[in-house]
């Protein structure tokens, strides 16, 4: 059976990035993956041709596929739009909403090889293998009413933080799952010494537990799990949490693995339909100079392989091809340390697909 993947490379560094990510899937497609690949827009650079960032069509073919590749979106050539809802970030999250992708996975994962890039000390990082459980179509980002008005002669800006019971249990569930195919630990992150909605986030947590009592699940608060994630963050196995303390959290956990350029991530409904993209953002300020790190998007053809396609052992050899061109030495600015030169995006994309090729003549 032929699978659709959508490519929506976005703005900023995004279209370089995905460049590499489809010649990886080009790849694959030699050694017999099966799938069909189209292109769509999406972002700043959807606004460009179609005056919004998640033109219908877009969304009609993101509907239509398995599995999208996403790269990034947003810049500041589009920061001054006035409709809020037309920033190119709203594409973004358009695309989660509209696709129920609710259960958003975040390794931070630390090759051995790049121990010494991280700003931490390498015995504090090294072994480390976090996953981040993120809620991704709810809590603050989407709750309802919204806003900025004028009251009492003054304007003031409002959001709501809101999760209803059934939300917090899919997502619970998909955070207990996983921790039972790693060490079986949990923390769950939440505000609940002040915030209502995450004393019932904690409930509804201590609820699931007695449901897998393989599973031993923590609770902590969010501003504690930001000082323990740079003070001792080898404490962790999986972390479940809300959308904006998701966000937070998984861009310093990234940072913990020496750069964000590093690191996939998956954002899956309830069918397995998923929406794969790298951690980092657009990086406007290095769009267009062959700078920019590809392989937290190559890794995201990996997971998209794994948790959408069902198919392992090409996500396993993508992922080994990396470690092999990090055994080589080769490091893009973002990784590099002063000692090594780095490479260019494209070359690193290069010796990616080469170490792939070489796991087949092996
Ligand atoms: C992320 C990003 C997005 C978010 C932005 C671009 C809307 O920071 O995926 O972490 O806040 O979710
Ligand atoms: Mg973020």
């Amino acid at each position: 059976m032929t699978r659709k993947i959508l490519m929506l490379p976005g703005d900023g560094i995004g279209p370089e990035i995905i460049a590499q990510a489809a010649r990886v899937l080009a790849a694959c497609q030699t050694h017999g993956l099966d799938v069909e690949i189209d292109e769509g827009l999406v972002g700043g650079s959807a606004y460009d041709v179609h005056g919004e960032p998640l033109p219908a069509e877009t969304l009609t073919k993101a509907k239509a596929a398995d599995a999208i590749l996403l790269g990034a979106v947003g810049g500041p050539k589009w920061d001054n739009i006035e409709d809020i809802s037309k920033r190119p970030e709203r594409g973004l999250l358009g695309l989660r909403k509209e696709l129920g992708l609710f259960g958003n996975l975040r390794p931070a994962l630390l090759y051995p090889q790049l121990a010494e890039a991280s700003t931490l000390k390498p015995d504090v990082v090294s072994g480390l293998d976090i996953m981040i459980v993120r809620e991704l179509t709810g809590g603050i980002y989407f709750g309802q009413p919204r806003g900025i008005e004028e009251r009492d002669g003054q304007r003031v800006g409002f959001n709501t933080y809101v999760y209803s019971e059934s939300e917090i249990e899919r997502i619970g569930r998909v955070a207990f799952e996983m921790a039972r195919k790693r060490e079986c630990r949990l923390c769950s992150v939440d505000k609940a010494n002040v915030l209502e909605v995450t004393m019932l986030w904690r409930e509804v947590m201590e609820r699931l537990a007695e449901e897998y009592q393989d599973v031993e699940l923590s609770h902590m608060y969010v501003d504690n799990a930001a000082m323990q994630l740079v003070r001792a963050p080898k404490q962790f196995d999986v972390i479940v949490t809300g959308n904006m303390f998701g966000d937070i959290l998984s861009d310093a956990a990234a940072m913990l693995t020496g750069s964000i350029g590093m690191l996939p991530s998956a954002s899956l409904n309830e069918n397995k339909q998923g929406m794969y993209e790298p951690c980092h953002g657009s990086a406007p300020d290095i769009a267009g100079q062959g700078l920019a790190n590809p392989l937290a998007t190559i890794l995201s053809v990996a997971m998209l392989l794994r948790y959408s396609l069902d198919e392992p052992v090409l996500a396993e050899k993508i992922e080994t091809a990396v470690g092999l061109v990090l055994d080589q030495g080769l490091r893009t600015a973002d990784i590099a340390s002063e000692e090594t030169d780095s490479v260019s995006t494209e070359a690193m994309g290069d010796a990616v697909l080469a170490a792939f090729e070489s796991l087949y003549q092996a």
